[in-house]
């Protein structure tokens, strides 16, 4: 049985990044590493579209996330943090852990977040907020932010803009620099090809500031210090070799490709995935703020959503996400980010449909992947 990897995280690896990662190992302090992390870099900031360093951690997106408070703030700093879903809330979380105070905007799971929400608290929280989190894609609920809209109101005040794009970045269209973002984290099992295990992170020089002062506990995630060493060409600590070997190919294939290209990709097969849904009689759950990486759709009634996922996996090979946290059994969530092709989104809805009708559901037989080849013509 083949497997189908449609969930958000991880997604399939290219056979050029596979293969490279297979190849021996390579001393990470020699001057044939140190070209391969040179690239990775600049390859990153070209998906980034950034013209500051990208810092390149060995851990999951989560790692970089804690630097994102840990390295940044002191004591006594307040934030604004944006709770609209499980990763909004995993950054209300993350000040918690380090004692910092911050002010929730809590969204309703499913809808996105009013900018001018932000613009009062900042006005009325003064010189205080050191920091805004948000999500640019809240892969749990399937929503999109409005990123640069809120970065045009946090520019000119004291205030970061730090920016969840771990399951964003080389998926929908992000622009660092243009939108004046000033941290962006991201992480190498999404939209950037590549297997689980490093996370990234861009720092304006607004932030670099604010990270020279910052005087939270800190060690592994300093970003200072390995702002530093990314400079050299280096990290401090002994780095994923294989998984940065990896990567390197994976960046190449987009920059081959065109990163406009792979943006347009993905929008035009989660508008394909999005119709194909209405096509079967499923409702979105993000029906206004979607995000073209992943497409969140209700459990119809009468389904048992946790069994859905679990029978198209077990019994056919196809990953797809249930829904986390208060949206266990409630939806399931389709991506279309990195590797996954139309074709593996085809075979998806395929077995989507086999599986409904299964479990008792009724539509039309087909009309799901006509819908989707209807789209993509
Ligand atoms: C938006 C978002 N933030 C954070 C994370 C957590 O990343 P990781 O599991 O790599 O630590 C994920 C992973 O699913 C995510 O999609």
């Amino acid at each position: 049985m083949n497997n189908y990897l449609l969930t958000p995280g991880p997604t399939p690896v290219p056979p050029e990044a596979l293969e490279a990662m297979a190849r021996p190992i390579i001393h990470h302090r020699t001057p044939q590493f140190q070209a391969i992390l040179k690239e990775v870099e600049e390859g990153l900031r070209h998906i980034f579209r950034t013209k500051a360093p990208v810092l390149i951690f060995s851990s999951s997106g989560t790692g970089a996330m804690e630097g994102a408070i840990a390295s940044l703030l002191s004591p006594g700093d307040k934030a604004i943090v944006v709770r609209g879903g499980k990763f909004g809330e995993r950054w209300g979380e993350l000040c918690t852990a380090y004692g910092i105070e911050f002010i929730p905007i809590d969204i309703e799971w499913g809808r996105s977040v009013d900018p001018k929400d932000i613009e009062r608290i900042l006005k009325e929280g003064g010189s205080g907020i050191k920091a805004v989190y948000t999500t640019l894609c809240e892969t749990s609920t399937g929503v999109a932010t409005d990123i640069e809209a809120i970065a045009k109101i946090t520019k000119d005040t004291q205030a970061v803009l730090v920016v969840d794009a771990i399951s964003a970045l080389g998926a929908v269209p992000l622009k660092t620099d243009k939108w004046g973002i000033d941290v962006v984290v991201a992480g190498s099992q999404k939209g950037l090809m590549s297997p689980p295990g490093l996370a990234f992170v861009s720092l304006s020089r607004k932030a670099l500031d604010m990270a020279e002062r910052s005087r939270l506990p800190k060690y592994y995630f300093d970003f200072v210090k390995h702002k530093k060493s990314i400079e050299k060409n280096d990290t401090p600590y002994t780095p994923a070799v294989n998984l940065i070997i990896g990567i390197r190919e994976a960046l190449r294939l987009i920059k081959e490709e065109g990163l406009e290209n792979v943006l347009n990709k993905h929008k035009r097969h989660a508008r394909a995935v999005r119709r194909a849904m209405g096509a079967l009689g499923l409702k979105l759950f993000a029906p206004d703020t979607y995000s073209d990486a992943v497409t969140a759709v209700r459990v119809p009634e009468g389904i048992d959503g946790a069994r859905l996922v679990k029978t198209m996996r077990d019994n056919y090979g196809i990953a797809i996400a249930g829904g986390q946290a208060r949206l266990k059994g409630r939806i399931f969530r389709i991506a279309t980010m990195g590797y996954i092709t139309a074709d593996d989104l085809k075979k998806g809805i395929e077995t989507l449909e086999t599986v409904l009708a299964e479990m008792g559901y009724k539509f039309e037989k087909g009309s799901g992947v006509k819908a989707f080849e209807e789209t993509l013509r």
